[in-house]
């Protein structure tokens, strides 16, 4: 096996947490590649000779970003839903019924070329692991086959057959929580990883959100949830209640639900490219810390309500927007990403430690505090993925 050593990073961001603060920062550092793992981590001066060097020329140099919230597999574009909310129409979820006619009508090439456009146009901003979901297709046959494209571009695929009750079954939402949690389940677990639920007023209640759930779970899924994003209600304590490993949105939070996240070690995934495309406020991410709550962020990419790809865009709106330090932003898309998709493990993706998966992010920049400091620039000089430069 081939060992690299990238010499010459200016900051080294490893997030592990026997070294000092929050991102174990090491300055003047090197790192070892061997095969797709990080070998060794240290002090320039300390590091071991290998078969070949990378000098990274004072560069900062991150964990790959995870992007654990993306809706990647669609057709059709909505920039006049988005034009018309910036002229002041409101954002419902009923939009999303425009993009399951353009899903449906498309085939499976013109899906995969989409979706791979976008999981390409992310990694080139540093996001080396994505979670994808499906929820525009929402017929047996649709649903399995956006899995079955998602599962060409990442491990990390979600059924999510409950986004909206489709427009043919207006009339019957009961029957169409019977398809999801039956025959639509049955076609679409074996490509997919996670299920997801939208919990909301217009999408899916609470004892919806519930049976779809326990469905997933009884066919080896397990559960992830869209709450509280139009406004308050139940799905953040249920996602809680149930022991999912996070909750996403937490736009509306009341005391009960900042309490049950904080108890229940849930972690809470904002999504604040959603409030920049909707106009709504941003959540308090300050406050959910403060309180003790784990907190994430991710893209949300769909073509909906934020059709952006960038985390180093929801990383500066987070440190502008929502009272986050750029050290909590960025330890937000890395190791508390990486939990709340259940790879921060030993072999797992986050941190940039020995055993882990080399997946590392080098920046036109001194240190990570650029991403906040410098929005909108393109930053991200470098991407390795499993050990191999990708950008
Ligand atoms: O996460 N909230 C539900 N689903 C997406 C929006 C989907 C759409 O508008 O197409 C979201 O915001
Ligand atoms: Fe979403």
């Amino acid at each position: 096996m081939t060992a690299t050593v990238i010499t010459g990073i200016g900051e080294l961001v490893t997030n592990d947490p026997d070294r000092d603060g929050l991102l174990g920062i090491v300055s003047d550092a090197a790192l070892v590649v061997e095969g797709d793992r990080i070998a060794w981590v240290g002090p320039a001066v300390d590091a071991p000779a290998a078969d070949a060097a990378v000098d990274a020329g004072g560069r900062a140099v991150l964990p790959g970003f995870v992007d654990s919230h993306s809706h990647l597999v669609f057709a059709g574009d909505r920039a006049r839903e988005f034009a018309a909310r910036m002229s002041g129409t409101p954002y419902a979820a009923g939009g999303i019924r425009t993009s399951v006619a353009a899903t449906r009508a498309a085939t499976d090439e013109e899906l995969l070329s989409r979706a791979a456009r976008l999981v390409q146009e992310m990694l080139r901003q540093g996001t080396t692991t994505v979670e994808i979901k499906s929820g525009y297709g929402l017929t047996t046959r649709d649903e399995a086959r956006s899995l079955a494209v998602a599962r060409q571009l990442t491990e990390h695929t979600t059924f999510l057959g409950a986004h909206v009750v489709p427009e043919e079954h207006a009339d019957d939402p009961a029957g169409y929580v019977a398809l999801v949690t039956g025959p639509m389940l049955e076609a679409c677990a074996p490509h997919a990883r996670w299920i997801d639920v939208f919990c909301e007023a217009g999408a899916f209640d609470v004892d919806q959100a519930r049976a779809v759930l326990d469905a997933g779970e009884a066919a080896g899924l397990r559960g992830r949830l869209h709450a509280s994003q139009l406004g308050p209600g139940p799905g953040v304590r249920l996602a809680c209640e149930l022991g999912l490993l996070a909750v996403d949105h937490c736009t509306y939070l009341e005391p009960a639900d900042v309490d049950a996240l904080r108890d229940s070690g849930t972690i809470a995934t904002l999504l604040p490219g959603v409030e920049f495309s909707t106009r709504q406020p941003y959540p308090d991410a300050r406050a959910l810390l403060a309180a003790g709550v784990r907190v994430s962020l991710a893209s949300d990419c769909n073509p909906g309500s934020c059709f952006t790809s960038s985390i180093p865009f929801c990383v500066a709106l987070a440190v502008r927007e929502m009272g986050m330090s750029p050290a909590e932003a960025v330890h937000a898309v890395t190791a508390t990403a990486a939990a709340a998709l259940d790879e921060d493990g030993p072999r797992g993706v986050g941190r940039i430690v020995p055993g882990r998966r080399a997946d590392l992010v080098l920046l036109d920049a001194p240190s990570h505090v650029h991403l906040a400091y410098r929005p909108g620039v393109p930053l991200v000089a470098g991407v390795w993925q499993r050990g191999r430069p990708v950008v």
